[in-house]
């Protein structure tokens, strides 16, 4: 789906229309609709203000900008810093995916939000084939910093979660810390995109924030961020996968000097072929 079908196919379930009750309102008629969904086709342009006006939303944000902006704002700024924001030491996760699927044949690993690039170093230092994509420019640029100092090649890029789908395949897809800015009508379409293109015997490692009625938001509650997950909603996605850990933890942090509650739920499953 390129933006565009996909922010109207969003915006009208959002909005609770029909294809026909869309198709309804603009004078056009519903094959219309269902032809810029599928991206066959796009709208004409002089449609654009009053498929925004619809919507409630502005013309920007049909085309895909306000999202990324917003996203990428908030650790565009903070990755400008020289210290590495998240630290260079790898997640756990790297770990168990080494353990559970070690390179010993030529093996591709695509992380998802990579931020500044620690778990894409840890998996090229450690012999994968590495791709891995972060909304941020500044993100990227660092994250290729990281890359060098450890003399390690990486094909970095920028893209965004929402609208990046993959066309080839994985050994490994790993996704840390990022699910949370799928919303809830995307996070099928992702997760089958991703299965679709693991490759058999292949890993998906990948976490997200869950909601707890007992926890509270936190107090430095990022703009662009989701309603969470559901507790297990994560692992559902998964059900016809091989599951190596499946896990939900709840830990304290004190960002913003407040101590508050998260919970995580972490998924490291296989993806297995029939007998
Ligand atoms: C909590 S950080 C995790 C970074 C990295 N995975 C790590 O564990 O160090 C979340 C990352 O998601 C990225 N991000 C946010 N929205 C995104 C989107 N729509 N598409 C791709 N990356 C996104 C942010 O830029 C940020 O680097």
């Amino acid at each position: 789906m390129n933006a565009i079908g996909k922010n109207i196919h969003t915006l009208r379930k959002q909005n609770g229309f029909t294809q026909e009750e869309l198709a309804c309102k603009l004078g056009v008629t519903y094959q219309a609709v269902s032809k810029w969904e599928n991206c066959t086709t796009a709208p004409d342009i002089s449609l654009l203000p009053e498929l925004a006006t619809v919507f409630g939303t502005s013309i920007d944000a049909l085309l895909g900008y306000a999202a990324e902006k917003k996203t990428s704002a908030y650790y565009e700024e903070r990755y400008k810093d020289t210290e590495y924001y998240w630290g260079v030491k790898p997640s756990f996760m790297c770990l168990e995916v080494l353990r559970i699927l070690p390179p010993e044949k030529p093996l591709r690993v695509l992380d998802a939000g990579c931020g500044e690039g620690k778990d894409a170093v840890f998996f090229a230092k450690n012999g994968y084939k590495v791709s891995a994509f972060d909304i941020t420019g500044s993100g990227i640029e660092k994250a290729k910093r990281l890359a060098e100092r450890h003399g390690v090649d990486i094909d970095f890029f920028r893209a965004d979660i929402l609208d990046y789908r993959l066309e080839k395949k994985f050994d490994v897809i790993f996704c840390s810390g990022v699910l949370h800015y799928l919303p809830e009508e995307q996070r099928g379409e992702v997760l089958e995109n991703w299965k679709r293109h693991t490759a058999d015997s292949g890993v998906n490692a990948l976490n997200v924030f869950v909601e707890k009625p007992f926890i509270q938001n936190p107090p430095d509650h990022e703009p662009g961020h989701f309603p969470s997950w559901h507790s297990g909603e994560l692992f559902g996605h998964y059900h016809d996968w091989r599951f190596e850990r499946c896990e939900e933890v709840i830990f304290d942090c004190n960002s913003s000097g407040v101590p508050h509650k998260h919970c995580m739920d972490t998924l490291i499953a296989v993806k297995e072929t029939a007998l």
